[in-house]
């Protein structure tokens, strides 16, 4: 059975994280790669009718393990639907967020107990793990802001910016953890989509 590598995005709010995830699709499928490109919450029939709960801002009252076990369970519909059935084709998968993104924000961001979430992330990912996963970081203060003028802000970027700067924590913390799969692309604000872009693809060619 041929394997496919997995390759995961984080950032705080208005990071570009989407956008950068799009470019490399296109670049690799330039290539001539086969890619799948996914995100979470959401990227199943479930997963979206539970990102819309996540980040309805009406939903004011859910409770950071709650939120853990929506995005677990998202996730979890999204490894077995999706992710697995791609990678078992070979193919890249590209998924816009994992893991770690309930390890910083329920976990460091929410005061859930971190080895709660990795003991139930053991059982969700089902021995699925990224060959490498990106943390695009700009600075959370500006990312707030650009994320605002973009649209409205939905129930995860209306936390506090005291909030954000605890998830921007436990992502370097992270990166601190595991250096070989987790690794930070420090972002200027006056980069542009191109600039980022070039520092994913040499990321990225050491796994590809
Ligand atoms: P997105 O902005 O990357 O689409 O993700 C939606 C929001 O959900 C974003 O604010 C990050 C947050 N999130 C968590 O809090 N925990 C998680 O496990 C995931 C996957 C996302």
């Amino acid at each position: 059975m041929r394997k496919g590598i997995l390759i995961t995005f984080e950032g705080g709010e208005g990071s570009g994280k989407s956008t950068q995830i799009k470019r490399l699709y296109d670049y690799l499928r330039g290539k001539g790669r086969a890619v799948f490109m996914t995100r979470e919450p959401g990227g199943t029939a479930a997963g979206d009718a539970i990102r819309k709960i996540l980040l309805d801002p009406k939903n004011k009252k859910i409770s950071a393990v709650s939120e853990t076990l929506l995005y677990m369970a998202s996730r979890a519909q999204l490894i077995e639907e999706v992710i697995l059935p791609e990678s078992k084709k070979g193919k890249i998968v590209l998924c816009d967020r994992w893991l770690d993104a309930t390890v910083a924000y329920q976990g460091l961001g929410g005061g859930v107990d971190v080895k709660w979430i990795e003991s139930i992330g053991e059982r969700v990912t089902r021995g699925v793990r990224p060959a490498l996963s990106l943390y695009l970081d700009l600075p959370v203060k500006a990312g707030l802001a650009r994320a605002r003028r973009r649209r409205a802000a939905d129930r995860m970027e209306k936390k506090s910016l005291a909030f954000h700067e605890k998830v921007r924590k436990g992502f370097l913390s992270i990166a601190r953890r595991e250096p070989g799969r987790f690794k930070r692309i420090g972002i200027k604000e006056a980069d542009t989509i191109s600039d980022v872009h070039e520092k994913i693809i040499r990321a990225v060619r050491h796994v590809i």
